[in-house]
């Protein structure tokens, strides 16, 4: 009803025009004379333009860091560890791989990254190259079973057991750095070159770094002495090398009686 009475203004309106003589348009738009054009329908509010937010996740760097500190005991660094959400590696792997052997043990072995074996079952050098570790530490009376403790540098298998990038070191080097302080050993053994980068914070490769110790401050500023030497997955690769590891294998045996 409301739009025919403003069908019948209009139209008079247009008679009266033409009325007056105004027989042709001379704009391209009609001029409303008078009668107001119908009410527009009123639009959707144009979304808020908002401002961009303010960053409250920390840099991953910080994050593992204020992590790693507020555990207190091994139980919850491990639980710390698996809410760690900083690295696509968590994603991709089977187990988090945390550690094996004796607690409180006073030798710490510290590896590179778990392989497809310790993947699968979740606990460091279970595979081949874990057995010639075994052998090797027998060889001076250690074993996980009574006075090793063992743990890598990565919690979590790298895709294809591709070597860690430095980006990974850094980013897990937090939570490593606490669990040694957490398992409290008297020396380290950092088997292979990424466990010894990582460490001592340098670059120079396994072959220079090994066949003397080394120091390594932990967080509470403490200073353990650390022995570098190769891997056994490289010895595996290279059996002409177990000269050398056996030797520092004799600096180790000599560090316990003595040290
Ligand atoms: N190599 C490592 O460095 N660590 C493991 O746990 C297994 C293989």
């Amino acid at each position: 009803m409301a739009q025919s009475n403003q069908q019948d203004a209009l139209i008079a309106a247009l008679r009266w025009q033409i009325a007056m003589g105004a027989d042709e348009a001379t704009l391209e738009a009609p001029v409303s004379r008078g009668i107001a054009p119908p009410a527009e329908e009123p639009r959707p509010a144009a979304p808020a333009v908002r401002p961009t937010p303010i960053r409250k996740t920390p840099p991953l760097g910080e994050a593992a860091v204020a992590l790693a500190a507020s555990a207190q005991t091994l139980e919850e660094l491990r639980a710390a560890i698996a809410a760690f959400t900083g690295s696509p590696l968590r994603e991709t792997a089977t187990n988090l791989v945390f550690s094996d052997g004796v607690l409180g043990a006073e030798t710490m072995v510290i590896g590179e990254a778990p392989g497809a074996e310790e993947d699968r079952l979740g606990k460091p050098f279970v595979g081949v190259s874990g057995q010639l570790l075994d052998r090797m530490f027998a060889s001076i009376g250690l074993s996980r079973a009574e006075n090793l403790y063992i743990t890598n540098i990565l919690p979590f298998r790298p895709p294809g057991n591709r070597t860690p990038t430095d980006t990974e070191i850094a980013l897990f080097l937090p939570f490593v750095l606490k669990h040694i302080e957490l398992a409290k050993p008297r020396r380290l053994v950092l088997a292979g070159g990424v466990a010894a980068k990582g460490l001592l914070l340098t670059r120079d490769g396994i072959t220079r770094l090994r066949g003397r110790w080394h120091e390594v401050t932990i967080l509470n500023d403490k200073v353990l002495k650390a022995l570098p030497t190769l891997h056994p997955a490289y010895l595996l690769r290279s059996p002409i090398s177990k000269r050398e590891a056996w030797s520092d294998l004799l600096l180790l045996q000599r560090e316990i009686k003595d040290g």
